[in-house]
């Protein structure tokens, strides 16, 4: 009786990995399915602030982070105006200026380059903040 339980649990066991494995490959996949999102709009139209910039700051820990390190919260676009110690972190209609994007920069103009500790933001998904910025850092 004790070996068949113990059997039983172990196959649960196995099955429990099994699905987690099932699980993790699954999320192995979405990220750059994803990512295709944000990026596919930098182009073109208008980008939501909403759905394509806040997934950004959400996937890349910013969130975890800045519900007030340094002074700066980046849940809303009023958060974001309002900014940190330095000042806003946005300045509508002109990305090169906004210390968001300097921040995830290679060459940030003080502390450390952003998400600190990395994995940092590639170009494609810096464009597409930018691209939102330059489009007048809409709350959309
Ligand atoms: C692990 C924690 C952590 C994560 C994740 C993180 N930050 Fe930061 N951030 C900090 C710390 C600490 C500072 C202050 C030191 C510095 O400037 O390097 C800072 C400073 C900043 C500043 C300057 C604020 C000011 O006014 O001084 C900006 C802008 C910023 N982060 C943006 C971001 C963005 C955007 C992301 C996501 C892509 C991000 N951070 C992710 C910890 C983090």
């Amino acid at each position: 009786m004790a070996t068949a339980s113990r059997t039983r649990v172990l196959i649960a066991v196995l099955l429990g990995a099994l699905f987690l494995a099932g699980g993790c490959t699954d999320m192995g996949v979405s990220p750059p399915a994803s990512a295709a999102g944000p990026d596919s709009t930098a182009g073109g139209g208008g980008v939501s602030f909403a759905n394509n910039v806040l997934p950004i700051f959400d996937r890349y820990g910013c969130y975890g982070c800045h519900g007030g390190t340094n002074g700066l919260v980046v849940g809303t676009v009023a958060d974001l105006l309002r900014g940190g110690i330095h000042g806003p972190a946005i300045v509508p209609g002109k990305a090169d200026s906004s210390l968001i994007m300097k921040k995830t920069s290679p060459t940030p103009p003080f502390g450390d380059r952003m998400p600190l500790g990395g994995p940092y933001l590639p170009d494609s998904v810096r464009a597409v903040i930018g691209a939102w910025i330059n489009q007048g850092a809409k709350d959309n």
